[in-house]
């Protein structure tokens, strides 16, 4: 795919910086765009060691802006497009339904839209490559695994904006003959992740001694994979998935929110030398978040079977990692919790 253009949105993310990174170095025959609005959870620090490299262009720009976005796709031409930018929070979809609507739903639509007017229907060797989560498939009860032909069942705002999303990509793909491919993949952690997501917000937390907000009885599941193995399985897909076709990834790593706290807590007092159980002791149990999902458990079999992948990372060894990364990224954590962040947190976990 020599000389070969690639759009990716949302890049300047918790997930698509790695996805990035990934494409920058292991493909300096592609040109790698990365359009972001830079909303409150893009953050261009998060690649300041690509960003002069030959084959990479930051575009600041926002899904949403329809004309501008045309005008984007005829300048530059994108051959193949990851599209992540969305708005990825369950909390703030609760607050706030309508802009997950304007930027998963019309954001998507407005990429779709530009994609296909810009090859005019010839799409031989494009590529609109769709990234989607697990919480379309709304939730399972203490057994089973979500697959590929789960029906919809979303739950949040959140999860309602992705699922509409997907159909939409599905329907272009039907109606209109466009290439893509979609994945939905579980719970995602790892370094760059913005503090408001259970694992990050509560390494900060437990940092300054704060109180670790555990929704409801802490007894809900989710399957964690490791952002760098997200990172492999989408390049995987992007060069080997099959047209037309839904993959699920996941982590085969299906923790109950409470005993991932208490491994956390385990795993920082050693690494910040502080007493044993001395972290346990922030566990406070809050108020449940409204329609919570109870369990999100992928079956992966697909993508291992298919294409070969599996999950490279164990969580035990990842969460170190990850919780090494925020310690020593002390300023990266300062610069995202100043600001509009406070307001977040004091109105969220009042
Ligand atoms: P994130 O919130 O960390 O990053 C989203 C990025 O999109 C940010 O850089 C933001 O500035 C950008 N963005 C938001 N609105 C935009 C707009 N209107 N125009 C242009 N850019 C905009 O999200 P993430 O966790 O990295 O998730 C990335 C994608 O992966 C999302 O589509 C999400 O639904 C999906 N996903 C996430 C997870 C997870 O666990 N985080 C799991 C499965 C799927
Ligand atoms: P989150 O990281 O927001 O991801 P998602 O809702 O997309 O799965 O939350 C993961 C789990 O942790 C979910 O069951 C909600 C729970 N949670 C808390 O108990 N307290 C918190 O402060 C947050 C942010 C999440």
């Amino acid at each position: 795919m020599k000389n070969k253009s690639v759009l990716i949105t949302g890049g300047a993310g918790f997930i698509g910086s790695h996805v990035v990174r990934r494409f920058v170095d292991k493909y300096p025959d592609y040109r790698i765009f990365n359009l972001d609005a830079l909303t409150y959870a893009g953050n261009l620090e998060n690649l300041v060691d690509i960003e002069d490299a030959s084959n990479y262009t930051f575009i600041k720009g926002d899904i949403t802006d329809e004309k501008f976005i045309n005008n984007l796709f005829e300048t530059h031409k994108f051959d193949k497009v990851i599209h992540l930018a969305a708005e990825s929070h369950v909390d703030r979809s609760i607050e706030d339904p309508l802009a997950f609507v304007k930027t998963n739903v019309i954001g998507t639509m407005i990429l779709l839209n530009a994609f296909k007017s810009c090859w005019n229907d010839r799409f031989e060797g494009k590529l609109f490559y769709h990234i989607s989560t697990d919480e379309v498939y709304g939730t399972l009860g203490t057994t089973g695994l979500f697959t590929e032909t789960t029906s919809y069942d979303p739950n949040s705002p959140y999860s309602a904006s992705k699922a509409s999303s997907d159909h939409f990509v599905r329907a272009y793909g039907e109606t209109y003959g466009l290439p893509f491919v979609i994945t939905n993949c579980s719970n995602n952690y790892g370094q760059n992740q913005f503090p408001e997501k259970l694992i990050p917000l509560f390494i900060n937390n437990i940092i300054q001694r704060k109180p670790l907000p555990v929704y409801g009885d802490g007894n809900y599941t989710r399957d964690w994979l490791y952002v760098k193995d997200h990172a492999i399985a989408i390049d995987l897909v992007f060069h080997k998935g099959k047209q037309g076709e839904t993959y699920n990834i996941g982590g085969f790593n299906e923790w109950k929110n409470i005993d991932l706290v208490k491994l956390l807590c385990q795993q920082m007092d050693l690494k910040l030398k502080r007493e044993k159980g001395s972290s346990l002791s922030l566990i406070t149990y809050v108020k449940d978040r409204p329609g919570h999902d109870l369990r999100y458990a992928i079956d992966a079999s697909k993508i291992k079977d298919e294409l070969g992948w599996k999950p490279s990372v164990i969580f035990e060894e990842g969460l170190e990692k990850t919780i090494e990364w925020y310690l020593s990224n002390d300023d990266w954590l300062k610069n995202v919790t100043s600001g509009a962040y406070k307001a977040y947190y004091e109105k969220q976990y009042q």
